[in-house]
């Protein structure tokens, strides 16, 4: 299954000591045309890598993020303990300006808020960057989960259809939304997938259709608003979608036009699922209303690729998410087991069971 995407150089990676290395992330914003490695050696760099998508989705935000570089904030300093106490407050302010780049993501709080702890003990570059590396491994093994967990949902012989790109690209394994494909595929299940193309930056045409062609996976590409008329007309048995923050009561926040998908899933009886390790649900917001939403440049829907699509002088509204709640989802996949309603109250056991 790796064999075509092991063509391309790690999502993310780091080049050198912990003191004086290199952030080197794949751009997806050229996937899959070009394939262009950023190498980034400030906060700013990264930041700005984050808010245009060339490293994203939620849980891959753990290491984008962990692994910045903050070196530079680090003058030559007359003492060991001031200087260690520089990288502790540089180290928390790093975070609070990287925690704005995309503000709906929890998992990139999440991961900096970890990265935070682990640093007040021992305030180090190496620290910090064993934590990104350890936020690293723990994903890759959350998606292998999520993937046990939700394998069984995959109807045999027939379709399934997903939103946004929830796959390698986004996670330090197989993901979400589609590690329950591919560890449905490798179980031997046989179905065919529809990947909306999701304006307006279409990670479903660009790496959602990559990685499952891939892995061998039969994949359709599906303008985004050709989905509700296939579901009505029983094309579909499965929708499942990743997210990016789920309240305490199981309202789950996604990439913009999941919430009409679980509408049309649920208006035809289509079973709809939402995958995602742990570290999306944020239990301090007791529903969807309070997940902050992320609005971006009206460019994104009034062009395509740099070219100008609508008339000139005419603006756009770009909510990057929406929230689809609680009632309209059959059940939440993740790292920890297969979560069905009551949420608040499934989600609270999951949480109360520990790491
Ligand atoms: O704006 P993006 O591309 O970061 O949005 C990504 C999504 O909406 C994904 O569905 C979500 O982050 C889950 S990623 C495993």
């Amino acid at each position: 299954m790796r064999d075509l995407m092991a063509g391309l150089p790690a999502t993310v990676a780091w080049r050198g000591d912990a003191e004086d290395g290199v952030l080197l992330l794949l751009d997806q914003t050229l996937l899959p045309h070009a394939i262009e490695v950023l190498e980034l050696r400030d906060r700013d760099g990264v930041v700005d890598a984050i808010a245009r998508l060339a490293v994203r989705g939620a849980p891959f935000f753990f290491y984008g993020s962990g692994y910045h570089r903050v070196l530079p904030a680090f003058p030559a300093s007359p003492s060991a303990e001031r200087r260690t106490a520089a990288i502790a407050a540089a180290i928390r302010a790093e975070a609070a300006v990287l925690a704005e780049a995309r503000p709906t993501a929890v998992n990139l709080r999440w991961a900096l808020e970890r990265c935070v702890t682990a640093t007040a003990a021992e305030p180090s570059l190496a620290a910090l960057l064993t934590e990104a590396r350890a936020i690293h491994r723990e994903d890759e093994a959350s998606c292998a989960a999520i993937g046990r967990h939700g394998a069984a949902l995959v109807p045999v012989g027939g379709t399934v259809l997903t939103h946004c790109n929830t796959g390698r690209l986004a996670t330090a394994g197989d993901g979400t939304a589609l590690a329950v494909l591919f560890a449905a595929w490798r179980a031997g299940t046989r179905f065919r997938v529809l990947a909306d193309e999701t304006r307006p930056l279409l990670q479903g045409a660009r790496l959602t259709a990559l990685e499952l062609q891939a892995a061998g996976i039969p994949v359709e590409l599906l303008c985004d608003g050709a989905a509700a008329g296939l579901i009505a007309r029983g094309e579909v048995q499965l929708v499942i979608t990743g997210a990016d923050r789920i309240a305490a009561n199981g309202d789950c926040a996604n990439k913009v036009g999941t919430y009409g998908l679980a509408l049309a899933a649920a208006a035809h009886e289509v079973p709809f699922y939402v995958a995602a390790p742990r570290s999306t649900f944020d239990p301090s917001l007791a529903d969807g209303r309070a997940i902050p939403s992320e609005d971006r440049a009206a460019t994104e829907g009034t062009e395509l690729a740099g070219h100008r699509l609508a008339p000139a002088g005419v603006p756009a509204r770009n909510p990057a998410f929406d929230v689809t709640p609680a009632a309209l989802v059959r059940g939440l996949v993740t790292d920890h087991g297969l979560l069905r309603p009551p949420f608040d109250a499934a989600i609270k056991q999951m949480f109360a069971a520990g790491r």
